[in-house]
């Protein structure tokens, strides 16, 4: 059954002004920035292409963490060069980006009981749907996944804002060893998941919902070329009678039950039974 996502149409150039920056563990770092206009207009699972002050690197994708009265904030790993510059940024740097982007988490639904699943990264995309979940009064469960105990960040914020955490890491020195879908499979079934990491776990959780007929919500992390639809270099297969396929008819659909779908306009995140990977 074709569903549709939240949608966007707030984007637009933000100058914003970092006022907190934290180390949360080594190469984590989280970003609190001034940011009104953007802030308010921000949305579960929606993304920045934050611009590197230099300039001399392209634009970077980050989940918005958190969005509260005129603030968000951006939690993420130093991977290369982009985010290595924006990890040099300290309070009253100001900082441009582009955003609120994308079709974030549906959290309309009214699911009773609901399971969040991150692993790695991830966890910076999904703060924003357990507070919405939350406020709607489900119960919500975050299975987070990481490689090792230092990589688990913030999770107590995930406690303090009334999620049960679930903790899984690949090498047992924090909660259950294994992977985070290892947990997911164990527990009691939810009745709907949202889910935002690796392909791999991404894939896993979309078998396992499958498995268990529940539906699934899958925000996909692509590497980004422009990051606002232009470039067509993140593209994902759905099927072709999605309300999330861009109505290009030869271009996307091509007469065939498939249709293709940009990450980075018609997602990140996309119903797990409406893709074919
Ligand atoms: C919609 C979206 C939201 C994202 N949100 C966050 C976030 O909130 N926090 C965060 O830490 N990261 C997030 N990412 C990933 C982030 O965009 C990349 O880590 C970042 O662009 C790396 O840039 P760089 O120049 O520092 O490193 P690069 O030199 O570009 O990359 C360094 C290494 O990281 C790998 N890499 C690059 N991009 C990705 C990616 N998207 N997924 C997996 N591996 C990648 C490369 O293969 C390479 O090995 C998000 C990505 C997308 C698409
Ligand atoms: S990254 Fe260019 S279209 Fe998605």
């Amino acid at each position: 059954m074709p569903e549709e996502m939240a949608t966007t149409s707030h984007a637009g150039v933000y100058a914003t002004r970092v006022i907190e920056r934290r180390e949360l563990a080594k190469d984590v770092v989280l970003l609190r920035l001034d940011a009104p206009g953007l802030a308010e207009a921000t949305r579960p699972g929606q993304y920045v292409m934050a611009i590197p002050p230099s300039g001399e690197a392209a634009a970077t994708a980050l989940a918005i963490y958190e969005a509260e009265g005129k603030r968000i904030s951006l939690l993420f790993f130093i991977m290369g060069r982009r985010t290595q510059e924006l990890s040099a940024l300290g309070s009253g740097d100001c900082l441009s980006m582009l955003g609120p982007l994308g079709n974030g988490f549906d959290c309309s639904g009214d699911p009773r009981d609901a399971a969040i699943v991150a692993g790695g990264v991830g966890i910076a995309s999904v703060l924003l749907c357990a507070q919405a979940l939350l406020r709607a009064r489900a119960r919500v469960r975050l299975f987070y996944g990481a490689r090792t105990r230092e990589l688990v960040v913030d999770a107590q914020r995930f406690r303090d804002a009334g999620c049960d955490v679930i903790v899984t890491t690949d090498d047992g020195t924090l909660g259950m060893q294994g992977m985070v879908t290892d947990a997911l499979a164990l527990a009691p079934e939810p009745d709907m998941i949202f889910a935002c990491g690796p392909t791999p776990m991404l894939r896993s959780v979309a078998r396992i919902a499958a498995d268990r007929r529940v539906r699934a919500q899958l925000a996909l992390e692509e590497t980004f070329g422009c990051g606002v639809g232009a470039c067509w270099g993140c593209v994902v297969a759905l099927a072709g009678d999605s309300m999330q396929a861009p109505n290009f008819p030869g271009a996307a659909r091509g007469g065939s039950d498939i249709a293709y779908a940009r990450i980075c306009r018609e997602g990140p995140v996309f119903w797990a039974h409406e893709l074919r990977w």
